[in-house]
């Protein structure tokens, strides 16, 4: 026989895994909805060409990790590994840009990027992401970064920290390109294959380097790169100084980190990423990332838009909420279980769980088996607050036996008043 395993690196959610998914999807929805901010689902499916081209030719998603392959007509299509260029396609085809003002948009879904499995790090993945497009104004950023910091306090984590940095506008990072390069030049050779080639064409993706085989001093090295804040024009200095401003105005924690510069192509100005430290002081995989987008829009089409977002990563938020116990609440179980003790009872108890589901009481029952004891086993099972027993008996007098398991109670209840007596309750 054939064993049938799931793909490497993804996951299966059973019954209160599904759940703790769906209480994040719905906690992150209110919050952006409060934002004003409209859902919109876009394919999981997109011509390569989304991503290659918008993502960065030489980004490691691009390079390595798309699930790329060519439909039945020879047409080259990936599996999203992102929202943010999928997003922007659709923002584009739907000419949403002739919408006054700006367009703020949020997303959930499943992402794909073939990478190394381990804790944290899935082939399949989902992500809750906003993108905003709209004018360049420090407040915008301000507003989303909050929107994010919002989501976190209602999922009822709050030591969360950002680490942010601005890497500038063209002209600040052609600045700071250059200076890497003179900077990592005498040292490339003990790089990997990937930063040898990148030392020309995108010395930025050297900061970001997580090839563990490099000579053991290249993160020593990569530590004392310059940093871009040297090399900022004064206009991106200004609007950094004013983002961080609008952060302290809204108590809103951050660390500034020279060092992040995010692995993907299309950033301008603004970048941040959102990390945990557990008691130990030891930093969290990012649980979500984003920033500023200025030329993407205009890349992708020649309409001057500003863009800006975030995505967060959720397998990885849930497993943060697990440990902190904030995922308690997500458990197996039913409000009631009807037993019928003969075939005439099972009947009337059918009735009866059909008048309880369709009110939204989660009801079950035994099908097969008319013993008390296996109908008891199954209310164990599924974890039923009430057990309601038909028997012949009851059937005649017309009153049922109820159980209340929360309160350890058993009472007679006339069946004409059963479903207000488990409604009140
Ligand atoms: P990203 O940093 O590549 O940014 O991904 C965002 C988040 O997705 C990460 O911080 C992480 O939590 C989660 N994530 C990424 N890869 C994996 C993986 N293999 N397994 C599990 N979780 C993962 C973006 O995707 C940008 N599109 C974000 C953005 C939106 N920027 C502007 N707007």
């Amino acid at each position: 026989m054939a064993n049938y395993q799931k793909i490497k690196g993804t996951q299966d959610f059973i019954g209160v895994d599904a759940m703790k998914i769906r209480k994040f999807e719905s906690i992150a929805s209110l919050v952006a909805k409060s934002y004003g901010i409209k859902e919109i689902i876009t394919p999981i499916i997109e011509d390569s060409n989304v991503f290659v081209k918008n993502v960065g030719e030489d980004s490691d998603i691009v390079k390595k990790e798309m699930y790329t392959f060519l439909d039945k007509g020879e047409r080259s299509i990936t599996l999203r590994p992102e929202g943010t260029a999928a997003i922007a396609r659709c923002f584009i085809e739907n000419k949403m840009y002739a919408n006054p003002g700006v367009t703020k948009l949020f997303y959930y879904g499943p992402m794909f990027r073939y990478e190394r499995p381990q804790t944290g790090r899935y082939r399949q993945f989902n992500q809750f992401g906003v993108e905003y497009y709209g004018t360049q104004a420090p407040l915008m950023d301000v507003e989303i970064i909050s929107s994010a910091f919002a989501i976190f306090k209602k999922l009822g984590i709050n030591d969360i920290k950002i680490k942010i940095n601005s890497i500038g506008d063209s002209e600040s990072r052609k600045n700071f390109s250059n200076a890497l390069k003179e900077y990592f030049r005498p040292y490339i050779n003990d790089f990997c294959e990937d930063c040898k080639r990148r030392i020309d064409i995108n010395p930025l993706r050297i900061l970001d380097c997580k090839v563990d085989n490099n000579k053991d001093d290249t993160k020593e090295i990569i530590k004392n790169a310059p940093t871009i804040n040297n090399y900022l024009t004064k206009d991106s200095l200004d609007y950094f100084e004013y983002v961080l401003k609008g952060l302290d105005n809204l108590n809103i924690p951050y660390v500034v980190d020279y060092n992040l510069v995010r692995g993907l192509d299309y950033y301008t100005d603004t970048v941040f990423e959102f990390v945990y430290y557990n008691d130990q002081g030891q930093e969290s995989l990012a649980l979500g990332g984003g920033g500023r987008y200025a030329n993407l829009i205009k890349d992708m089409c020649g309409v001057d838009v500003n863009g800006m977002g975030y995505a967060f990563g959720v397998e990885r938020l849930i497993n943060l909420m697990d440990n902190l116990g904030l995922n308690d609440d997500c458990i197996d179980y039913c409000d009631a279980v009807i037993i019928g003790l003969d075939y005439e009872s099972k009947l009337e108890a059918f009735k009866l769980a059909k008048n309880f589901r369709e009110e939204g009481i989660i009801t079950e029952m035994e099908y097969a088996s008319f013993s008390l004891k296996s109908q008891f086993k199954l209310a164990d099972r599924v974890n039923a607050r009430f057990i309601i027993i038909i028997g012949e008996e009851e059937r005649i007098n017309n009153v049922y036996t109820v159980k209340d398991k929360k309160l350890n109670t058993q009472e007679n209840v006339n069946k004409n008043d059963i479903l207000k007596y488990i409604q009140n309750k």
